[in-house]
């Protein structure tokens, strides 16, 4: 059984929710307008999930879910949506909630929603209790200069389980295979080095890239395990796992962090502008993001996945090579091309014999 806050400013619609919510075995507190959640969010002390209207009088939908966010209790917040603009779940999204719903809420599908929003609220504990015990570290490495020491020698192996535990935490979350992250960071480093980045760059880019989809675990369950065609609304929150990943990842002090918050943030840019979340052009998107969009694409391309089968190798590279100068950077497909000697057998000997002639288009792109 779930506690499900009711927010919404007209009683009519509370009563119909918790009288349907009820029904369905849940509990139910009410609250009439934003300023009361979250004054309810502070003192309950448990609450699964909130239902919350938009256009409230006193406070309304988006500010109270900004606050309830703050409170960091591990609620899914569902906002209720009665128009159909891209700008509010944008708003919505930003300020913290994990799913919209459209209003009048059809009772069949509240039910399934909510049912995958319990499960979403067991990964938030899992997730709230990650968050504190990287907090805490990193409380540890600010307040004590004699733990920092110790961390600075220990900073390798904290590092690489960091890293480790960050890419668990992605393939829990999505269906995306370690041996796909495993293969772009690979990929990746081996471009960048080609590109003559220095030593540095080139072994934290290997390693951050991986985990350029990491902000998946902030797009809800009900749009990325989605198995029809998402919706332009949809497509609009998928888009945000570039900045949740940002968010995640840049709160780190460690390069190859920073490196990976700026992949996350860059990885869906395109050379042409067309890309997202920020539609930079050219140079102006970084060159990390510019390479791991490369690799990414590729492997993507030829191997095959739940959703997709594969192309053949040569076809992946006369696509990327076609690409050059509209999606992809021209200097990391130049490098990607010049590389083929050394990429290719790395694809043939797990792939060749395995590849399809119809392909359906990645959901990302
Ligand atoms: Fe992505
Ligand atoms: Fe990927």
């Amino acid at each position: 059984m779930a506690k499900v806050l009711i927010v919404d400013d007209d009683p009519i619609t509370r009563a119909v929710l918790s009288k349907g919510i009820g029904n369905m075995g849940h509990e139910t507190i009410q609250a009439s307008n934003g300023l009361e959640a979250v004054q309810i969010a502070s003192r309950e002390s448990r609450i699964d999930i909130v239902l919350m209207d938009v256009v409230m009088p006193i406070m309304d939908g988006i500010e109270a879910t900004r606050q309830i966010r703050s409170l960091e209790i591990p609620a899914v917040i569902m906002v209720l949506t009665s128009d159909d603009s891209n700008d509010t779940i944008r708003k919505a999204v930003h300020a913290g909630a994990d799913d919209y719903l459209n209003k009048p809420v059809n009772q069949g599908q509240l039910s399934t929603r909510l049912d995958l929003a319990l499960k979403a609220s067991g990964f938030y504990r899992y997730r709230n209790k990650f968050a504190s015990q990287m907090e805490s570290l990193s409380d540890v490495s600010v307040k004590d200069g004699s733990s920092m020491e110790r961390m600075v020698e220990k900073n390798e192996s904290l590092l690489s389980d960091l890293l480790g535990t960050l890419n668990l935490v992605a393939k829990m979350r999505d269906n995306q295979t370690y041996e796909h992250t495993a293969r772009v960071g690979w990929l990746s480093g081996l471009l960048a080095k080609h590109m003559g980045e220095p030593g540095d760059e080139v072994v934290a880019i290997g390693l951050a890239a991986p985990l350029h989809d990491l902000g998946k675990i902030g797009v809800p369950d009900s749009i990325l395990l989605k198995p029809d065609k998402l919706t332009d609304r949809e497509w609009e929150v998928m888009k945000e796992h570039t900045v949740y990943g940002w968010k995640l990842l840049n709160r780190f002090s460690s390069g190859v962090l920073k490196t990976a918050a700026t992949i996350a943030l860059s990885h869906h840019e395109r050379w042409d502008g067309k890309g997202y979340p920020r539609g930079l052009k050219g140079d102006e998107i970084a060159l990390e993001g510019r390479i791991v969009t490369v690799a990414d694409c590729f492997d993507v391309i030829v191997t095959p996945r739940p959703y997709k089968k594969s192309r053949p190798i040569s076809w992946g590279f006369d696509e990327i090579a076609s690409l050059s100068g509209k999606q992809f950077c021209p200097k990391t497909v130049e490098a990607f091309l010049d590389m083929r000697q050394e990429i290719e057998p790395r694809y043939r000997a797990n792939y060749e014999g395995k590849e399809e002639d119809t392909i359906e288009p990645e959901r990302e792109r």
